[in-house]
């Protein structure tokens, strides 16, 4: 099989390349770096343009973004993310228009911020949309994305939760929030955390490749999401850390402005109700059993 990758230097698409190089798989890889190095099942190239015509991709996967937590939202950051998303699936998708040969597949990346701020709602992929800059975000990314569709090629949309790993991603955060012998909520607490393990983030991948019948838009969120304060409890527990404490809303706004209300002090309650019925098994099902594993 051969795959073409954006993000593929990032923190999902390093894992997910890892997955692939062990069945044989040539990768492709766009990246804006130019110090990545080619190695056996892996070639990197910086400009989408390039390709040949007549060259032969069995997929594409759409990973690229800019950071969502890596700057204050100010407008110039806004234009920003959502130009490093819709430019490169744009780009992608007129690679796929231009090649003689389509690929069979795209997994593009989204967000279960799609979805907005919606309280205790358990949200399947078709639940409503409440608005805000990452639903905005989120629904014109997955527009760019749709048009690989009337090319003839199978599209799954990837509504990725908070993705988490023993290195690197949110996880490094999350440890932070229980310090000095203190665990930490934010806010009421109350605010639904939609997390999945990366693991079975790349496995989920796999499958959508893999299976020939799927199409459509995938929440990829374990079963089971925990409010912050669960997330608190479950921690301390961890550390062993009995002293628990919220920071205020005002002072994560005052820190971090409207990437705290969007991203901190509101979530969703997101459930991967298309996975499971398509058969799809996580390995880890809740924040408990993943634990161990994300401490490793
Ligand atoms: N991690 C999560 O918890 C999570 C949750 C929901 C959604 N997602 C989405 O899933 C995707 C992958 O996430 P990740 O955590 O692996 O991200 P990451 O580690 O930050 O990697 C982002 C990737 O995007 C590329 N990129 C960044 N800015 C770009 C730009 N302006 N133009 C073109 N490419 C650019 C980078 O490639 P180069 O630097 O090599 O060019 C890098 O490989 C992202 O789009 C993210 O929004 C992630």
């Amino acid at each position: 099989m051969r795959v073409l990758i954006t993000g593929g230097t990032g923190f999902i698409g390093g894992a997910l390349i890892e997955r692939l190089c062990q069945q044989d798989t040539s990768i492709s890889v766009y990246t804006r770096s130019t110090s990545h190095f080619d190695t056996e099942f892996i070639s990197y190239l910086n400009r989408l343009e390039d390709i040949p015509e007549d060259t032969q991709f069995d997929a594409f996967i759409n990973l690229a973004g800019e950071s969502m937590v890596a700057g204050r939202w100010n407008e110039a950051r806004k234009a920003q993310l959502v130009a490093s998303r819709i430019d490169t699936t744009r780009a992608l998708v007129a690679l796929a228009a231009r090649l003689r040969h389509k690929p069979r597949v795209v997994l593009s990346a989204s967000a279960i911020g799609i979805y907005g701020h919606q309280g205790d709602d358990r949200l399947a992929e078709d639940a409503g949309q409440e608005d805000g800059f990452a639903h905005r975000l989120c629904q014109a990314w997955e527009t760019e994305a749709h048009r690989f569709e009337p090319l003839g090629i199978r599209l799954c949309i990837l509504r990725l939760g908070v993705v988490l790993a023993s290195e690197g991603g949110a996880m490094e955060q999350l440890r932070r929030t229980v310090a000095f012998g203190v665990g930490t909520w934010l806010g009421s607490g109350k605010q639904w955390l939609s997390w999945v393990h990366r693991d079975d983030v790349t496995a989920a991948m796999e499958f959508l490749l893999a299976d020939e019948s799927r199409s459509g838009s995938y929440n990829i969120t374990a079963p089971e999401p925990v409010t912050n304060r669960g997330l608190c409890d479950e921690l301390s527990l961890r550390q062993q850390v009995f002293l628990k404490l919220s920071v205020p809303g005002f002072v994560m706004r005052l820190a971090l402005g409207e990437m705290a209300l969007e991203l901190l002090l509101n979530g969703q309650r997101v459930v991967p109700r298309r996975l499971q019925e398509a058969g799809f098994e996580f390995r880890y099902e809740t924040l408990r059993e993943a634990l161990p594993a994300l401490y490793s």
